[in-house]
């Protein structure tokens, strides 16, 4: 199987081609501190030479919009974060952090003296926010960023950035994709900003590049890696031309010479509801794949069928597999050698304990 095959990703020799993508599970211990249970997680999802991608982190205070989902700002996080790294390493796995900013996603619940919650315009989203108590809510209407305001924010990447760093990972996911904060500077149905992150595709992309700077300064480029997910309505995303949008942004990162692309597939709403986007593309990733040059990951609804199918037509290097690493700890071994798949249960993807999180029996 081609699943089971080596690939040199950037600085990093994979033993196989089955990723772990970013899974939120809302189960981090208090002010976003990884809980120890969250080392034993991702312990037993770690192979010798696998990539695991840990999940969406909030870079700040202002980024969060869940509750229990981890941070990576204060030294607490960091050495929460080390504790999870260590356990990885033991295993031989690669260890990557998703950075975190939701924007217009968050809940007043979680900004300081309880603000609106910030995004490039102030449009508030369709659908219903978490807030710090597990309830849900309407989402608000947001506040639109000043310019310094926006340089913050950029400056909050860079430091988090460096505590990831410090925790020991071995690189860092820009996350630009699902509706969050990058994403909604990306897109025109969120961002009708007339100043220099406005208007045009250009003016529009100008913040997750200059994220990506900020990040170089700490990582090579080479380790870092950028996630998207064109033409997807999650977060009640919508661009007025996503093919302009994104035939724009990724040659940029491919010229940039990031580590990987990691592109979410439209058609299964981020797996979370399964329902089908009608509006999409088949496939993204076949879509975009001549415009980056790199290494490219692929996700979304990824069967081991599917994924030997990409991966042999070359519409991806590597396939990232969310709902069912959550249920296989040893999803790469099942996956290679055709076992049976344990079935993930949804009621407990989000909060809670040890059920649902490291109970998943082994083959
Ligand atoms: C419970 C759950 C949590 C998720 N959390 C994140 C996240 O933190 N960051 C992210 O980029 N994507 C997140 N996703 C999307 C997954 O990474 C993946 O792209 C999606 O589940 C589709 O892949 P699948 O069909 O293999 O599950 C999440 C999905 C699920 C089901």
């Amino acid at each position: 199987m081609k699943l089971n095959t080596s690939f040199q990703l950037g600085p990093w020799p994979l033993s196989h081609r089955v990723v772990m993508p970013p899974l939120t599970r809302m189960r981090a211990g208090a002010n976003g501190v990884p809980s120890p249970l969250a080392a034993v997680y991702y312990g037993q999802r770690a192979t010798p030479g696998g990539l695991l991608i840990a999940e969406a982190t909030q870079i700040s205070r202002q980024g969060q919009g869940y509750p229990q989902t981890p941070g990576i700002y204060t030294e607490e996080h960091v050495r929460g974060w080390a504790d999870v790294v260590k356990a990885v390493k033991e295993k031989g796995g690669k260890f990557v952090l998703q950075l975190w900013h939701v924007g217009r996603i968050s809940h007043s619940s979680f900004q300081e003296g309880g603000k609106a919650p910030v995004a490039p315009s102030a449009i508030k989203p369709t659908g219903n926010a978490f807030t710090s108590t597990f309830s849900r809510v309407p989402y608000e209407v947001p506040h639109e960023l000043a310019l310094a305001e926006i340089q913050d924010i950029v400056a909050d990447y860079r430091a988090a950035a460096e505590k990831a760093l410090h925790a020991g990972f071995d690189g860092v996911e820009i996350h630009a994709a699902n509706g969050y904060l990058l994403q909604q500077f990306l897109e025109d149905n969120a961002n009708q900003r007339q100043d220099r992150y406005g208007g045009s595709i250009e003016n529009r992309s100008r913040l997750l590049f200059e994220v990506l700077e900020a990040v170089s300064e700490v990582w090579p480029m080479d380790r870092i890696g950028v996630r998207l997910s064109p033409f997807s309505d999650v977060g009640d995303m919508a661009d007025s031309n996503p093919q302009a949008l994104y035939e724009y942004v990724i040659p940029h990162l491919s010229k940039k010479g990031i580590g990987y692309l990691h592109l979410i597939e439209p058609q299964v709403r981020a797996g979370l509801t399964g329902e089908i986007n009608t509006n999409a593309p088949d496939s993204v990733c076949s879509l975009f794949r001549p415009f980056f040059s790199g290494p490219l990951i692929a996700s979304g609804g990824f069967t081991a069928e599917s994924a030997e199918e990409a991966l042999n037509h070359g519409a991806a290097d590597l396939v990232a597999f969310g709902r069912l690493f959550i249920a296989n700890p040893d999803l790469p071994a099942r996956l290679i050698s055709g076992a049976e798949l344990n079935a993930p249960n949804p009621k407990t993807f989000y909060g809670g304990g040890e059920a649902g999180y490291t109970d998943y029996p082994t083959l």
